[in-house]
């Protein structure tokens, strides 16, 4: 395992710890989030946990998530206990740039509905300024996805189809990413507030002000960054 893969392994473990047993889990999607997946099947498997269950934001996690004995349940109205997710961009201030996996928008909702969200990333994740290394991806309806772009466009961003037009990716929802490429340091707030306005947009990447916690793993092991409205 390289030096990436072992810190992603220990951010995923760490963020199993802080499930009890009882809860219900929001369960991410992406390489980190993995780790987190199979410590829980394992605590599970070993009965160090027990009536847990969890929510999941892909279909490639529905799977593995079935495939480690995790049991699986549809979000209910009242939420989830905690909810654990990878990320592309992490800030000072827990803002994030998520989706490169695509699982953007069932990842905000289970996000959103969670009494605790916490971010797993190793540390090449942390960034001063938002849009630094990552673009944010926008899940788009395919119908007129390319006036949305030239509507993402006019707002200063560069969109570009996942996968081209000749075979675009599509979300397990079954529509478009635009990955839009912004400036380092761009006007998050209002990027994602003039995005959500936008008819075509279903849902886009920023996840601002939404994780209580960051669990970032480096060579000095993992760290806890922890948001103002952290519980
Ligand atoms: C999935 O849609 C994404 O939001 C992932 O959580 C994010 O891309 C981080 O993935 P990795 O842990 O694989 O870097």
């Amino acid at each position: 395992m390289n030096d990436s893969e072992r810190f992603k392994w220990e951010a995923g473990e760490a963020a199993a710890r802080l499930v009890r047993s009882g809860d219900l889990v929001g369960l991410g999607s992406g390489s980190t989030v993995r780790y987190f997946l199979e410590a829980l099947g394992r605590e599970l498997a070993a009965g160090k946990l027990v009536d847990v269950s969890g929510v999941p934001t892909s279909k490639r996690t529905e799977d593995l998530a079935r495939a480690l004995g995790i049991p699986l349940v549809e979000l209910p109205a009242e939420g989830v206990d905690l909810a654990v997710d990878g990320a592309d961009e992490i800030s000072p201030a827990l803002d994030a740039i998520k989706g490169l996996g695509g699982a953007l928008a069932r990842e905000k909702i289970v996000a959103a509905a969670a009494h605790r969200f916490v971010l797993v990333a190793d540390g090449s994740k942390r960034v001063e300024r938002l849009g630094e290394r990552a673009p944010v991806p926008v899940e788009v309806l395919s119908f007129g996805w390319k006036r949305t772009a030239a509507l993402l466009q006019s707002l200063g961003c560069e969109p570009v189809l996942r996968g081209g037009v000749i075979e675009p990716f599509a979300t397990d929802n079954g529509n478009l990413v635009l990955d839009c490429v912004l400036e380092a340091g761009f006007d998050a707030p209002a990027f994602a507030a003039a995005a959500d306005g936008l008819p075509g947009v279903l849902g886009h990447g920023l996840f601002l002000g939404m994780a209580h916690e960051a669990l970032v793993a480096g060579s000095g092991g993992v760290i806890s960054l922890r948001s103002p409205q952290s519980p």
